[in-house]
């Protein structure tokens, strides 16, 4: 640990990189963007997400990064040393972190369930999946709580204890070795997938030119879907970019480092459309039964299951299965270390600034303990669900008396999707760039970044976006959340 102060650094850039890059991709661009691109329209979601990176994503990621090193604490500490107004904007992520985290880690324990499934039955047939089909199989596994929450638990366990190592020993030295493996992983599936006879018929869904999803599905949800899409996937909107960038060194160039992040998500995003969309792509055209592009969330679990085992089959399917499954595990563990970073982070800052010395390990356990208990609803969505046969039993509404708020949206993973990644993100990234472009004004960044004495390049580029087109962009987008609620 770095010993001017007790709260950690990164030792280099690259490993800086490596954990934000980490944090960005996961399972957000695996399993969220290609099947948003899959349900959107293909190539018309493509473009309108590449503007919206461009525009919003770029400068948001450069504002988180410079006001945490700024400040130099975590969300909740940033946003109340540098206004008083906005003040409360910290809890807001500070929350989204501790929401997004409890589902996220659930179906970080289904990548794992379903990655041992394929290693298993490389060793022993129909050890892993007990010889249900892919549908079966995954309707088997949702309303069997205890196995969910058991994988849950496994999951957030090991976030937790890499989270507990610390910055630099935990964080960055983990991803230094997940992020390049992932890499690898990701391109020998991409090999495997567009060598298939039929590959073409996905490759051609998300870049042949075609906008008919404007007029089918209308412009507004396409922008909706691709800019919600957007704040999750370059964990933007809720402070993890603030309390990344408060553990970087003052010597880097933050300019540099925010264009790097979203572009590396970017290609990650695609790089993974190209290993799930030809795959998908080639079964279809082969005839394989239950195999469509617009499969919805069923793509990762549903889809991809009867690909590996239908589609390819025998040990071939069974080793890329496994392979493919568990470079998804990695990019997870590599985001939900971020996650929990963001609400230890304030426990941690709160010790400091009491000059008291944090007890790092039982900070983490207890946060993340908390997480995993708030996660635990989620795990048993599988009972109220009518997977079930219409099971009547529903212990997580019980429990919490509010049936009525479940009932409204289905699921427990619905609802804190929906106030975190609907809600709270987009309201944290409006508030954050109308408190920069407007409040302390983007001179604030100009300082931060020239504090490194490197020049600021594109001052005005910033200013527009802080001012004007981030804070519109995600305008469209709440009104077409509201829109979408009440309509
Ligand atoms: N960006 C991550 C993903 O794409 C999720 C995430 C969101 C991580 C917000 C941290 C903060 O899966």
């Amino acid at each position: 640990m770095n010993k001017e102060n007790n709260r950690g650094q990164w030792a280099s850039n690259i490993g800086f990189l490596m954990a934000a890059v980490g944090s960005a991709v996961g399972l957000g661009n695996i399993w969220g963007f290609p099947y948003k691109m899959g349900a959107s329209g293909g190539f018309a979601f493509l473009i309108v997400y590449l503007v919206l990176v461009i525009f919003v994503g770029f400068a948001t990621m450069l504002g988180e990064l410079a006001l945490g090193r700024k400040t130099g604490l975590g969300v909740i500490g940033t946003y109340k040393v540098l206004s008083q107004k906005f003040a409360w904007v910290g809890w807001l992520g500070f929350l989204s972190g501790f929401f997004i985290l409890s589902f996220y880690s659930v179906l970080g324990g289904y990548t794992l369930r379903y990655a041992l499934g394929f290693l298993m039955e490389l060793f022993s047939e129909d050890a892993g999946f007990g010889g249900l089909g892919s549908g079966a199989f995954f309707g088997s596994f949702i309303i069997n709580g205890g196995q969910n929450i058991l994988f849950h638990g496994i999951f957030m366990a090991l976030t937790v204890l890499i989270v507990m190592g610390g910055i630099s020993s935990g964080i960055e030295k983990f991803t230094k070795v997940a992020m390049p493996a992932l890499l690898v992983m990701l391109v020998i599936v991409i090999i495997r997938s567009v060598t298939l006879e039929g590959a073409s018929t996905g490759l051609a869904f998300m870049f042949a030119p075609n906008f008919s999803a404007f007029q089918e599905l209308g412009f507004m949800k396409v922008l909706k879907t691709a800019a919600g899409q957007m704040f999750f996937s370059l964990s933007l909107g809720m402070g993890c970019m603030i309390t990344y960038g408060s553990y970087l060194s003052k010597n880097e160039d933050l300019e540099k480092n925010a264009m790097i992040i979203p572009i590396a998500d970017t290609i990650f995003a695609l790089m993974a459309g190209c290993a799930v969309m030809p795959a998908v792509g080639a079964f279809m055209y082969q005839g394989v039964e239950g195999i469509s592009f617009g499969a919805g969330p069923g793509l990762l679990f549903v889809t991809l299951h009867q690909v590996f085992s239908v589609g390819m089959g025998g040990f071939i399917g069974n080793l890329f299965g496994f392979m493919f499954y568990f470079l998804v595990f990695i990019a997870a563990v590599t985001s939900s270390i971020s996650l929990l970073e963001v609400c230890t982070a304030y426990f941690i800052d709160r010790k400091v600034q009491k000059g008291e010395e944090p007890n790092r390990k039982k900070l983490s356990t207890i946060v993340g303990f908390l997480i995993f208990i708030i996660g635990i609803p989620v795990c048993l969505d599988g009972l109220g669900s009518g997977v079930a046969g219409g099971a009547t039993i529903d212990i997580p509404a019980v429990v919490f008396g509010m049936d009525e708020v479940r009932m409204a949206f289905d699921c427990w993973l619905d609802f804190y999707d929906m106030i975190s990644e609907g809600v709270f993100m987009p309201l944290g990234a409006i508030l954050m760039s109308i408190m920069i472009g407007w409040v302390l004004k983007t001179g604030v960044i100009k300082e931060e970044i020239e504090s490194s004495g490197i020049k600021m390049r594109a001052y005005a580029f910033w200013d527009i976006c802080f001012k004007y087109l981030v804070p519109i962009g995600i305008l469209f987008v709440l009104i077409g959340q509201i829109d979408d609620f009440f309509g």
